[in-house]
């Protein structure tokens, strides 16, 4: 068993530097507790989910059953869950009812998983222009801090973030957000994106570091890359710990999803691997590609963002 290293947030709080992914294709509470109860057995110990996952159930069920065996204790545990963008209007309310969903008392990380507003009753990943609020980020990262006031989460960010978007929000904010959750694997480096949250001591976790391998929304273009694949021979690794391995690198924490146990393992064994320079210089000539675009926030009329550019603003 791999242990798993640690990050320290601006807050105090040690996040493992590998978080397991929640997101599942043809989503099955059995299978994914099944998955995380394999998981905490093989020393993952970070979790990552959303109310919009559908998976905070199954996992709250894995977690607690772990924990009632003994297994690990609650402050070993690293749970991140995400406010969706119907409950802008309501962070204090939402995360509530995501900790009653998990049975436990406290989340260690909570994200605004978009910088968009829905209408409350707009619960969905295909909101209709009617479904739009308008954003109003100074009173939402108000009431995220209140949620952290009130011990209902250790420390609070925000996922899908640009630049500039938490520019603003540092403008207004008294607790600066811990992390920002985003894309990225070697197809999508985020430089940029790494060199401002630099700036601001934001930790950047890498979701989809894989390229999203076999999902519905991924590309197998990031394993199956030739040089990624001569990468892995060379160091006797698999193409998935190349990708971890490259983000880790960077300082990132990777947020994997892997319902496999042999998989899990894998993935776990990227924690010691060593990339060369010349390995992390030739990922670096790889042209860049997003793969989740997050069109379903883009509209002519009820969003903020007009346009894909307005959204990622690069
Ligand atoms: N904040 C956000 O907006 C956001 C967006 C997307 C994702 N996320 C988070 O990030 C997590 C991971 O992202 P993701 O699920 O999109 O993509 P990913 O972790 O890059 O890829 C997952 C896919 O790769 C497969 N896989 C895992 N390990 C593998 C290995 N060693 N070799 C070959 N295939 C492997 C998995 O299948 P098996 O299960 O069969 O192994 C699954 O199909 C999500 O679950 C979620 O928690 C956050």
């Amino acid at each position: 068993m791999e242990s798993e290293q640690a990050v320290r947030l601006q807050g105090g709080s040690k996040m493992p530097i590998i978080g397991f992914g929640t997101v599942n294709n043809s989503f099955n509470g059995e299978g994914l507790e099944l998955a995380v109860e394999t998981a905490i057995k093989l020393g993952y110990r970070h979790f990552d989910t959303a109310m919009i996952y559908g998976s905070e159930v199954a996992l709250g069920r894995a977690l607690n059953k772990a924990m009632d065996d003994k297994i690990v204790q609650r402050e070993e545990l690293f749970v991140t869950s995400k406010l969706w963008c119907n409950d802008h209007h309501d962070p204090v309310s939402a995360v509530r009812q995501t900790l009653r969903r998990l049975e436990i008392e406290y989340l260690d990380l909570y994200l605004i998983h978009y910088p968009a507003k829905f209408k409350p009753w707009a619960s969905t990943v295909s909101p209709m222009e009617d479904d739009f609020d308008k954003l109003d980020m100074e009173s939402t990262w108000a009431a995220m801090e209140k949620c952290v006031d009130m011990g209902l989460c250790k420390n609070i960010g925000v996922s899908n973030f640009s630049p500039n978007k938490i520019q603003n929000l540092l403008g207004h904010a008294s607790i600066i957000p811990a992390v920002n959750q985003v894309e990225m694997h070697p197809f999508l480096k985020q430089k940029k994106l790494r060199e401002f949250c630099g700036e601001h001591k934001i930790h950047v976790s890498a979701y989809t570091p894989l390229g999203g391998y076999g999902t519905i929304w991924g590309t197998k273009s990031v394993l199956d890359n030739s040089i990624i694949q001569s990468i892995a021979l060379k160091h006797k690794a698999t193409p998935a710990q190349v990708a971890l391995g490259w983000g880790l690198s960077k300082g990132v924490s990777v947020i994997v999803k892997s319902f496999n146990e042999g998989r899990m393992k894998e993935n776990m064994k990227a924690l010691t691997l060593r990339l060369d320079e010349e390995d992390v210089a030739e990922i670096e000539r790889f042209e860049e590609k997003r793969l989740l675009q997050a069109t379903f926030i883009v509209n002519d009329t009820t969003s903020p963002y007009k346009s894909l550019q307005d959204v990622w603003e690069e």
